[in-house]
């Protein structure tokens, strides 16, 4: 991990920023950037030796581009282990925060209150069979953390990852990463034997379209991957989206017989909004 992360004068745009690094805060310089469409973008930072987070929880990100940055919770796309964060970022044209953060480039300064928090962690869920990591959107990004966590394959038999979007080229980063994890050194094999993928569209043309939502309702999502429909004794689940999306998935969730869960009461599964500005 860096060891250079007390950085006195923040860089944005490649130039020293007047903005001191504000209390509680990590400065963390941007390594990778890469953009998907108009709207997402992912990107890398240095990791804090000190700094330690259990795999789905989110961190508070701001830019040192004013006196008191506006700051906005983003949840860590890269697992516990990893020696650097990385983050999947949508972007809003008048965004506080986001109109900005989409320009960093490699060398700029990110900052990171230091508490990392959450309930998409696998001690909130019971054991079981199976996890459904249910997400639309930036939603994705916590379960982008879980699925490189070893300890998400010690967990569960089987892992299904589901992303819903509007468009196609949307579906790019949770595609890429996949791709990518079934030939890492570390969790490989356990992708192979234990992660689905399944990706659905509802604004254009793809093998797969739909809200999620429905095809659970429907049960095509079950029928298309051989699964039986979810129940308590062997599913557990994840969810992870806009708010109108976490509300309606958790109400099937509890119609599918399921318990929602916390830190200090795991059961069955639990929510968090993917959260925009
Ligand atoms: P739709 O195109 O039918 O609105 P958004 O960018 O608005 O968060 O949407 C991301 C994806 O989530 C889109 O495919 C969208 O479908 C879908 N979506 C929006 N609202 C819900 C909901 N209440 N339940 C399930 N999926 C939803």
């Amino acid at each position: 991990m860096s060891e250079t992360l007390e950085i006195e004068t923040p860089v944005l745009a490649g130039k020293p920023s007047p903005f001191p690094v504000p209390a509680g805060c990590y400065a963390l310089t941007v390594q990778e950037v890469q953009h998907y469409t108009n709207s997402l973008f992912r990107f890398r930072v240095t990791r804090p030796m000190q700094f330690r987070f259990r795999s789905g929880e989110f961190v508070m990100i701001g830019l040192p581009n004013a006196e008191k940055p506006v700051f906005r919770a983003y949840s860590v796309a890269s697992p516990s282990w990893d020696e650097e964060l990385e983050f999947f970022s949508i972007k809003v044209p008048d965004g506080p925060l986001t109109e900005h953060l989409q320009k960093i480039q490699p060398g700029d300064t990110v900052l990171m209150r230091k508490k990392a928090t959450g309930t998409l962690v696998n001690d909130a869920l019971l054991p079981g069979k199976r996890v459904w990591m249910f997400s639309t959107g930036t939603g994705v990004a916590p379960f982008a953390s879980l699925i490189r966590d070893p300890e998400t394959y010690d967990k569960f038999d089987q892992i299904i990852l589901t992303h819903g979007c509007r468009t196609v080229p949307e579906l790019k980063y949770g595609e890429d990463l996949v791709a990518s994890l079934r030939d890492d050194p570390l969790v490989g094999d356990l992708v192979r034997d234990k992660l689905i993928h399944y990706t659905t569209v509802t604004r254009e043309d793809f093998v797969r379209r739909g809200r999620l939502t429905d095809l659970i309702v429907s049960g095509k999502l079950f029928d298309d991957l051989g699964l039986p429909r979810m129940g308590p004794e062997e599913d557990r689940a994840m969810i992870c989206g806009s708010m109108a999306m976490l509300k309606d998935t958790k109400e099937l969730c509890l119609s599918h017989g399921l318990e929602e869960g916390a830190n200090n009461k795991p059961a069955q599964f639990v929510v968090e909004r993917a959260f925009v500005d």
